[in-house]
C-alpha cells in the first residue's frame, strides 16, 4: 500500500505515474489535512484526513509541490516512523550511475544523467534535465522544463522555476528560488529569488 499524502495538481501527476507503473488503484490511498479537500475525489480515489500517528510505520509519498511544506510533512511522518517511498515514472530516463534520494519523484519525460545525485523528497518534473554529476540536496524541486547542465549543484529546498537553464559548474544556494525561465550563469550564493537572462538577484516579497 502506498499512502500519497497531497491532492492538488501535483497528486495528479504522481497518481498518472503510478498508473503509468502499474500499481492497482486499490494499493493507493490519498490523504490531505485540508479540511475543504477531505471527503473529494481525485481520480477514483475519495480523499481522506490523516493526523501523522495514524499513519504511522507507512510507505508514504508526499504529493505536495511547495518546498518547505513538504519536508515539514516528510519530517513528522518520518518521525512515527513512516519511510519515504520514491517514485520515477516509468517514462523518465535515469541513468544506472545516478541516485535518487529516498522519497524524491522523478516525472514523465524527465532525464535525471549518470553520476548525478538527488537528495531526499525531490521533484524532478516534467520534461526537466538534471545533467551528468549534479547534485541536489534535500526537498529540491525542479520544475518542468527546466535544464541543469553537467556538475550544477542545488541547495536544500531550492525551487529550479519552469524553464530555467542553470550553466555548467554553477552552484545555487539552498531555499533560493530560480525564476521561470531565467539563465543562471555565476553561482547564486544567496537564499534569494533570481530572475532573467541572465539571472539577476531580486528582493524576496
Ligand atoms: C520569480 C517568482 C518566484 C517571483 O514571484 P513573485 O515574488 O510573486 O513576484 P512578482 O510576480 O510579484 O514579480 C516581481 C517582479 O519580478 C518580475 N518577474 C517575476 N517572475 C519573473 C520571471 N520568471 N522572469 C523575469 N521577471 C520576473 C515581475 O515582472 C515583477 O517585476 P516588476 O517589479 O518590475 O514589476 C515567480 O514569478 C516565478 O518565476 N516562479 C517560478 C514558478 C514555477 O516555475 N513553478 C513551478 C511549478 S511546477
Amino acid at each position: 500500500m502506498i499512502h500519497l499524502i497531497g491532492s492538488g495538481g501535483h497528486a495528479r501527476v504522481v497518481l498518472d505515474s503510478l498508473a503509468a507503473l502499474g500499481l492497482p488503484a486499490q494499493s493507493i490511498a490519498v490523504f490531505d489535512q485540508n479540511p475543504d479537500r477531505i471527503g473529494g475525489k481525485i481520480g477514483s480515489h475519495t480523499i481522506q484526513g490523516f493526523d501523522a500517528v495514524q499513519l504511522s510505520h507507512s510507505s508514504v509519498h508526499i504529493c505536495i509541490g511547495d518546498n518547505r511544506a513538504r519536508a515539514n510533512v516528510a519530517a513528522a511522518l518520518e518521525e512515527v516512523g513512516c519511510t519515504l517511498r520514491t517514485i520515477v515514472d516509468p517514462r523518465a530516463i535515469v541513468s544506472a550511475s545516478a541516485t535518487i534520494g529516498a522519497g524524491t519523484f522523478v516525472a514523465a519525460g524527465a532525464i535525471v544523467a549518470t553520476g548525478a545525485t538527488t537528495g531526499r523528497g525531490c521533484i524532478i518534473n516534467h520534461g526537466a534535465i538534471v545533467d551528468h554529476e549534479c547534485v541536489l540536496a534535500d526537498f529540491v524541486h525542479i520544475a518542468p522544463g527546466a535544464t541543469l547542465a553537467g556538475s550544477v549543484a542545488i541547495g536544500q529546498g531550492t525551487l529550479v522555476g519552469a524553464g530555467a537553464n542553470v550553466l555548467p559548474g554553477i552552484s545555487v544556494a539552498s531555499n533560493a528560488i530560480v525564476g521561470a525561465g531565467a539563465v543562471v550563469i555565476d553561482d547564486a550564493a544567496d537564499p534569494s529569488v533570481y530572475v532573467g537572462v541572465p539571472a539577476r538577484k531580486v528582493e524576496r516579497r
